[in-house]
């Protein structure tokens, strides 16, 4: 079986972060978002993966590579014409799956289970889909399953009035029938070849489509918020905690819980890292409380500041004596203190959909 991946589309929920970034490159405890996504399909055995990407994208493939690394191989596949929806994406990979039926999971979605079974259950079934569903508190986000009894009878995406308080995951099996349903659909109100759309087609048309409950954790990123959920989430499953020979730590500081330390890292005088948190390479961290659920980027400064429940990108320089929590700090952002300026007050040099609470 094959598996395909998204990781095109335009983040827009993630702006400013995704202004310069592709929002599945964003990093969840230290590593990239859709890193997750490869794991889990590569292990649930499928080594042959392809990877939509936006037309023209050469952010992707060099961060992700060809697969090696988790011997697999991937292929990139451009979705021409632009992210004109996941049901437009699936058939961008027609060529890509040929007559196989595959694995559809969409890049920005992160799960705990474990998805053997789920594939066990797609074959003896002979299913032309099966689903996941997830029970949530704001179905209106995502494609809702409308059920007659207990039997399903469509998919509605992103419904007003939600039918059942279940989402559709971002994790699908089909068979090629589903070429069929997304040549078949039009476009919505907002101009998308929807996945639902694909969905309630098969149904109409008698194919067999399957659900189940996904058992475990999880999230779609589709918000700032998601992402410290998920960076949590993965935090509390760090198996245990690995410092860098080349990471230099003072006897004084403190060090509490499961905290990884990356390659060249220098923790100075008057430091307190509290569990579960990573640090990646060539930080210098010095008179700071890191408080639990924090990932550190690499080739990062603290200095002076209290941060909890955060995630701090690469080369970001944070020295302030303020308490940071539940943020997101971008790619070489700097952060200083106000106390010594004048006048007095925050100056900020803040980005298009920045969000900042003083
Ligand atoms: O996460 C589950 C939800 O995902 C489902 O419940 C919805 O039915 C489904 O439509 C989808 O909704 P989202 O609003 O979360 O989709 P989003 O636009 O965020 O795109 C999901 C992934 O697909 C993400 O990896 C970006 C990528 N993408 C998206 C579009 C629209 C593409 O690669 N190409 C596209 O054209």
């Amino acid at each position: 079986m094959k598996a395909l991946i998204t990781a095109g589309g335009r983040g827009t929920r993630l702006r400013p972060l995704t202004f310069t970034t592709n929002k599945h490159l964003v990093p969840i405890a230290n590593k990239p978002m859709i890193f997750y996504a490869i794991e889990k399909v590569r292990d649930a055995g499928i080594t042959d993966i392809g990877i939509i990407i936006n037309d023209g994208d050469n952010e992707l493939p060099p961060a992700i590579g060809d697969g090696s690394r988790w011997n697999a191989k991937i292929t990139y596949i451009p979705q021409v014409g632009g992210a004109l929806g996941l049901a437009h994406a699936v058939g961008a990979a027609r060529d890509f799956i040929g007559e196989e039926s595959f694995l559809f999971y969409l890049g920005d979605n992160i799960i705990l289970a474990d998805l053997s079974p789920f594939i066990e259950r797609f074959h003896s079934e002979n299913l032309s889909a099966l689903l996941a569903f997830s029970k949530v508190k704001d179905p209106h986000r995502f494609g809702v399953p409308e059920f007659d009894g207990d039997r399903l009878v469509r998919v509605i995406e992103k419904p007003q009035i939600p039918p059942s308080d279940f989402a559709v995951t971002g994790i699908y099996i089909y068979n090629s029938d589903v070429f069929q349903a997304v040549d078949s659909i039009k476009p919505s109100a907002r101009g998308e070849l929807e996945i639902s759309d694909a969905h309630t087609w098969l149904l109409e048309n008698d194919r067999p489509v399957g659900w189940e409950p996904i058992t475990g954790w999880w999230k779609d990123t589709g918000k700032p918020e998601d992402l410290l959920d998920c960076n949590q989430f993965v935090l509390d499953r760090l198996g245990f905690a690995e410092t860098d020979k080349n990471a230099s730590i003072p006897a004084s500081a403190i060090i509490k819980g499961r905290v990884s330390i990356g390659k060249n890292s220098r923790i100075g005088d008057n430091v307190y890292i509290q569990g579960p948190a990573v640090i990646g390479d060539n930080a210098s961290i010095e008179n700071a409380y890191i408080g639990a659920y924090t990932s550190i980027g690499s080739n990062t400064v603290i200095k002076g500041t209290n941060i909890q429940n955060s995630i701090v990108f690469d080369g970001a320089n944070i020295n302030t004596d303020s308490v940071i929590s539940d943020s997101l700090i971008g790619y070489n952002a700097r952060i200083t203190s106000a106390k010594d300026t004048l006048p007095k007050g925050h100056r900020l040099f803040v980005g298009d959909n920045s969000f900042i609470e003083l």
